[in-house]
């Protein structure tokens, strides 16, 4: 990444977003993609797999600990594993970027090899809370040091004989019940995880496309998932679908510029990822799920998108896991919609790659939208129509707070600016050329 930040300005757009685009690959089976192939025995083949920065810190990493990662014709990647149980010490530091993911999910690896490893990262990533994975992966027999006893940098003595962990998350945490998923398969018998609240499931899908043995049952609300150590990882094949959280940036710009069709083709729609798409039903969206199939254990569709009139919306804190990291971009429909909106329960947002509560909540005011945090809740006051616009947007080196902001200019009355897009490239590589080409107008913001 360059040091220089990329101040970037987005103009109201005045004719209908038209065409067919393909977001990129999904960020989190990328990861999850990476790492299993590295564990298994055999070549893989990834196609779509996302290029952005936080997948390519992941390709690094499992480079760093002995498995082979070549980048092929097309765009197709080719791994070789070293089986389970076979990752080797690194010789550096592992740099995690700004991925939270990569960094917690390695957590889980490197706990269950008898190897010393120090993970690090971005300034934004040293900021965030790991305490949530080392306690539960101490427990098999890992020991760790981190900074202040909760951030990166953090240093990891893995297990000699990892043991297996039984553990009920405290909250619905995909990357922490990955991580200890993920410490279990080096581990002797069954590791037991129960989540409040299902959370997305592609660490699951994707061991059981490797061939590991996993059992997945009901729990109160939530659901109890129970991995047999130590088993057998064969490689194959495996297509990546675009990535829901990417979709939900063009599918959203289309649905607030008046005369708007577009079709975003192959995105990922596994129902604990899409809770956004049954959010913008409930606003009146029109969204339509064309040629849905099942691809690799994960389902998909095209979507086809029309320029919808939006009525505000109350969103239940069961649904939180299932939309993320798209209330940011969620909360920018919510400006345009007419009525106030309220999304219930966001306590998770603090700690992601920003504080993405307060940074949506000053994203919206700072274009002239009413909006007010109360306890865990956002509420926003819609606009029935273009919100005002006009505002400079402090992106706090958070990929999606930055490109929220440059949908909300397209469908503002004046332009919004962005201190720094370079961090859209995390997630999103092309996304300017990607949302210019569907017809809006982002540009570099001249300096002086
Ligand atoms: C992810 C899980 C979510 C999400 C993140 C990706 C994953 O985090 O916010 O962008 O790939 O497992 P939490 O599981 O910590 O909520």
């Amino acid at each position: 990444m360059t040091e220089t930040p990329i101040p970037l300005v987005s103009a109201p757009v005045r004719q209908g977003l038209a065409g067919e685009v393909r977001v990129p690959g999904d960020k989190s089976i990328s990861h999850r993609a990476l790492m299993l192939a590295a564990l298994a025995i055999g070549a893989t083949h990834i196609e779509g797999l996302l290029e952005g920065e936080d997948v390519l810190c992941t390709a690094a990493a499992m480079r760093a600990l002995g498995a082979r990662l070549e980048r092929r014709d097309q765009g197709v990647w080719e791994v070789e594993g070293v089986g389970v149980g076979g990752l080797a010490e690194p010789e550096d530091v592992l740099d995690m970027g700004n991925s939270g993911t990569a960094a917690r999910l390695l957590a889980g690896l490197l706990a269950s090899h008898p190897i010393f490893s120090v993970l690090t990262g971005d300034a934004s990533l040293r900021r965030r809370p790991m305490r949530r994975v080392i306690e539960p992966l101490a427990a098999g027999g890992a020991r760790f040091l981190a900074r202040g006893g909760d951030r990166l940098p953090l240093a990891i003595e893995g297990a000699r004989a990892p043991l297996p962990i039984s553990y009920r998350l405290p909250v619905a945490s995909a990357q922490v019940k990955s991580a200890i998923l993920l410490a279990g398969l080096n581990a002797r018998g069954e590791t037991v995880v129960e989540e409040p609240v299902p959370s997305r499931d592609h660490t699951e899908n994707m061991l059981r496309h490797f061939g590991a043995e996993l059992s997945i049952e009901p729990a109160g609300s939530g659901r109890r998932i129970v991995l047999q150590g130590g088993p057998l990882l064969r490689g194959g094949d495996i297509r990546v679908p675009g990535d829901p959280s990417s979709a939900a940036f063009p599918v959203i710009a289309a649905l607030l510029v008046p005369g708007s069709e577009i079709r975003v083709a192959r995105v990922g729609v596994n129902p604990l990822r899409s809770g956004f798409l049954l959010t913008l039903a409930e606003m009146g969206a029109s969204i339509a799920f064309e040629n849905e199939r099942e691809e690799g254990g994960e389902r998909v569709a095209d979507l086809r998108v029309r320029a919808s009139a939006l009525r505000g919306v109350d969103v239940p804190e069961a649904r939180v896991p299932s939309m993320i990291d798209e209330y940011p971009v969620m909360a920018v429909a919510a400006a345009a919609a007419r009525g106030t909106s309220r999304f219930r329960g966001l306590a998770e947002l603090r700690v992601k790659e920003s504080d993405r509560l307060a940074a949506t909540a000053a994203l919206l005011a700072a274009n002239g939208v009413k909006v007010t945090i109360e306890g865990d809740d956002l509420l926003i006051e819609g606009a029935g129509g273009a919100p005002p616009g006009g505002g400079r947007v402090a992106t706090h080196m958070d990929h999606r707070l930055a490109m929220s902001a440059l949908v909300l200019g397209a469908a503002a009355q004046r332009p919004v600016a962005i201190d720094d897009g370079r961090f859209i490239a995390t997630s999103f590589p092309g996304f300017v050329d990607l949302m210019n080409g569907l017809g809006l107008a982002i540009r570099e913001e001249e300096r002086g």
